[in-house]
């Protein structure tokens, strides 16, 4: 008679359980049915074994398959890759609080302390703190236009520099580091820094071409969560000893900076000299009342963005603009025609000559078109689920907004593989880098666009005006232009660009 109530007990969990299963079932049926398309992969690995070295275009073959949103999976990761500029206003502007989020590779969080610096840490008050200090604190217009010194100095050095190399071949890639890194460090640690700077050049240089590869290298551990302690490529001691070597330059100067900040105050002395960035970062360090608690390792972090990621994709640019200009001479002709006409011959490049430079503004943007320099932004992960182009996107899927893909879509362009940079001269379109117009975002869009974008746009029109206007550039004797990419977050040319310069510029002693 006992067992009754125990029966009843059993039948009624038993009830429960198969109704909690069925509606678990369904409702992770309905998630995976409502998924979008995409390439089936291989048990427990998905697609991981098929990735090829060169992911964007990859993806963007994958694209003419499967449709413009599409899924595949990399271990236990779903990744979604979203192709035409419609799908792209969904995430950027109609959802864009949700996909501000970012989806940091291991080797990402290593050599970012964990994700503290701007680009990779999550969407939040840390984030906004983090890019309302930089771009008000070192970007703002005051701030930009009292640096110019610096950029006219290391542009006209740069110049002096190519002067000595008339008639020899000449590494673009190599000009464009050393003014874009001189300028970087000066605005951050001053200009006496640059000197000390340019000891460690080519050791520097070698990090920053190291840092996106390393980062755009797919990790299993990414993947295989249970794996990563193995760190089986050995990618997270990489990304460890790169930042070790970052330190190694980085640390001095900031150590300096500290003893004089202190020297400064048992001297009692109140300068109104300009501070340089490290400068404001190490004071409101000391200012407990700011609302932002910074520390060395936060601030440290922040440099690595600015000074690693920033001077990568801006050479990047540079070096493609002048692949281009090389690889289609009338092209190159007509921009020297410009400065010739805006800047004369008898000068030399200011700023503010730049915004009369319309024809070379729409080569970089063309150049940018073909060549963004991050094809597939920073990877999103949204915060929560979602619905674009009427698929689920669950909760914390790796998404790819493919910029690449979009910037050739033929539907959004004619011609779409040729390099025409007229179609940026009408103005009626808003074809510029704000990122309102979802067919073209070299810069990404949204909230987190590239928070370097004022200084990345004076740079490269500053350094190719200049460049341009002081000499004529050729491929050395029977060489072609070599348009191949290598891989990385950040996609470079598979072989650095080498050319001859000759003057144009009658009086080259303007520069001394
Ligand atoms: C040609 C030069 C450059 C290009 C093409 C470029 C492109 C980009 C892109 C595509 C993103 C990701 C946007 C997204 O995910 O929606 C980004 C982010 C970022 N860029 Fe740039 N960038 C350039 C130069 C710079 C420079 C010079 C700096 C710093 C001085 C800089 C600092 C940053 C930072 C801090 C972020 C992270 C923004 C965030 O997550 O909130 N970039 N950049």
């Amino acid at each position: 008679m006992a067992s009754a109530p125990l029966n009843d007990l059993w039948i009624a969990a038993l009830t429960v359980s198969i109704v909690f299963l069925t509606i678990l079932w369904y409702k992770l049926n309905k998630v995976e049915s409502n998924l979008p398309p995409g390439p089936r992969g291989l048990p427990i690995v998905g697609f991981l074994p098929f990735l090829r070295a060169n992911l964007h275009h990859q993806l963007t073959e994958l694209s003419q398959q499967y449709g413009p949103i599409y899924k595949f999976w990399l271990g236990g990761k779903l990744c979604v890759v979203l192709n035409s500029p419609s799908l792209a206003k969904e995430v950027v502007r109609d959802q864009d609080s949700i996909f501000a989020n970012r989806d940091p590779p291991i080797a990402g969080l290593v050599a970012t302390y964990g994700g503290l610096d701007i680009g990779f840490s999550p969407y939040g008050s840390y984030w906004r703190d983090m890019r309302k200090l930089f771009v008000r604190e070192m970007l703002s217009n005051r701030n930009l236009e009292s640096c110019y010194s610096l950029r006219r100095q290391e542009v006209r050095k740069t110049i002096k520099n190519v002067h000595t190399k008339i008639g020899s071949l000449t590494d673009i890639g190599e000009l464009a580091f050393v003014t874009e890194m001189n300028v970087i460090m000066s605005m951050i640690f001053g200009s006496n820094f640059v000197e000390e700077m340019e000891k460690h050049g080519t050791e520097f240089r070698e990090l920053v071409i190291k840092y996106p590869q390393i980062l755009g290298r797919p990790n299993i551990s990414d993947f295989f969560p249970m794996l990563a302690r193995f760190d089986l490529q050995g990618i997270q001691k990489d990304a460890e000893a790169l930042l070790k070597s970052v330190e190694s330059i980085l640390d001095p100067a900031i150590n300096e900076h500290l003893k004089m900040l202190s020297d400064r105050r048992e001297g009692e002395i109140q300068g109104n000299e300009k501070k340089d960035f490290i400068q404001i970062l190490l004071e409101l360090m000391e200012q407990k009342d700011i609302g932002i608690s910074l520390d060395l390792v936060k601030i440290k972090a922040i440099l690595v963005d600015i000074v690693i990621g920033g001077t990568d994709s801006t050479i990047t640019t540079i070096e493609w603009v002048m692949t281009e200009l090389l690889n289609n001479p009338e092209t190159m002709s007509k921009v020297q025609q410009e400065l010739k006409h805006v800047v004369g011959m008898n000068n030399i490049v200011e700023e503010s000559h730049l915004p009369e430079l319309h024809y070379l503004d729409a080569v970089i943007k063309e150049t940018l078109r073909l060549h963004p320099a991050l094809p597939l932004l920073i990877p999103k992960r949204p915060s929560q689920s979602a619905i674009v182009g009427g698929y689920t996107i669950p909760e914390g899927t790796k998404v790819f907004l493919n910029v690449y893909a979009i910037h050739r879509d033929p539907h959004a362009w004619e011609s779409p593989l040729e390099f025409q940079p007229e179609r940026f001269l009408n103005r009626s379109t808003n074809l510029d880098y704000a990122g309102n117009n979802m067919k073209y975002l070299p810069f990404g869009s949204g909230r987190r666009i590239c928070a370097g974008l004022p200084l990345a746009e004076k740079m490269i029109m500053f350094m190719l005006a200049s460049l341009l206007h002081s000499f004529d550039w050729k491929l050395p004797e029977g060489e072609n232009v070599d348009l191949s990419e290598g891989f990385g977050l950040v996609i470079k040319k598979s072989k650095r660009l080498f050319a001859i310069p000759t003057p144009k510029l009658p009086n080259l002693d303007l520069y001394q």
